[in-house]
């Protein structure tokens, strides 16, 4: 039961990602500018730093100012969403004024890789 459970999941990701594995990403296609970025550790490392010292000014826990949010607290298609539609509040009044396209896109490069549910412990480019 659990093993078909395993393989339900594991169909699941290959239908939706179209990639071999069900690992954390190594490229995410971007709908607005229709293309795909490859992610390298640099590029991670600015969309991390940008998203603590940025996003994490409203978004940190226990702030009173905006709800809390991570990596997990979207899988990629929301993550994607967030940054495709422009969709919230934050994006709509000016809050996310300071950044240029490119660190916006490097800030979803780093969500979606980390998104919820990308975390494979049994793949290589996950463990270490
Ligand atoms: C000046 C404060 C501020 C900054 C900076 C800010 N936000 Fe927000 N954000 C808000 C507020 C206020 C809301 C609406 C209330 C809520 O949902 O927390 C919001 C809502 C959101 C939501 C919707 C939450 C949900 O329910 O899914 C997302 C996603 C989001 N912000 C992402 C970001 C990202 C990504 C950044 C950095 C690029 C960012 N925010 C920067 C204040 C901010």
């Amino acid at each position: 039961m659990k093993r078909l459970a395993i393989v339900l999941i594991g169909g699941f990701f290959l239908l939706n990602w179209v990639m071999p594995a069900a690992a954390s990403p190594t490229k995410r296609c971007d709908e607005v500018t229709k293309t795909c970025r490859i992610f390298t550790h640099a590029s991670l490392w600015e969309g991390y730093n940008l998203f603590r010292n940025d996003c994490k000014k409203c978004h940190y826990q226990g702030s009173k100012k905006a709800k809390f949010l991570y990596t997990e607290s979207k899988v990629r298609k929301g993550w994607n969403r967030v940054f495709d539609e422009r969709y919230p509040a934050c994006a709509k009044d000016g809050s996310w004024g300071k950044l240029t396209a490119e660190q916006i896109a490097r800030v979803n490069d780093y969500l979606f890789k980390n998104a919820a549910d990308t975390y494979d412990p049994y793949d290589a480019t996950d463990c270490g």
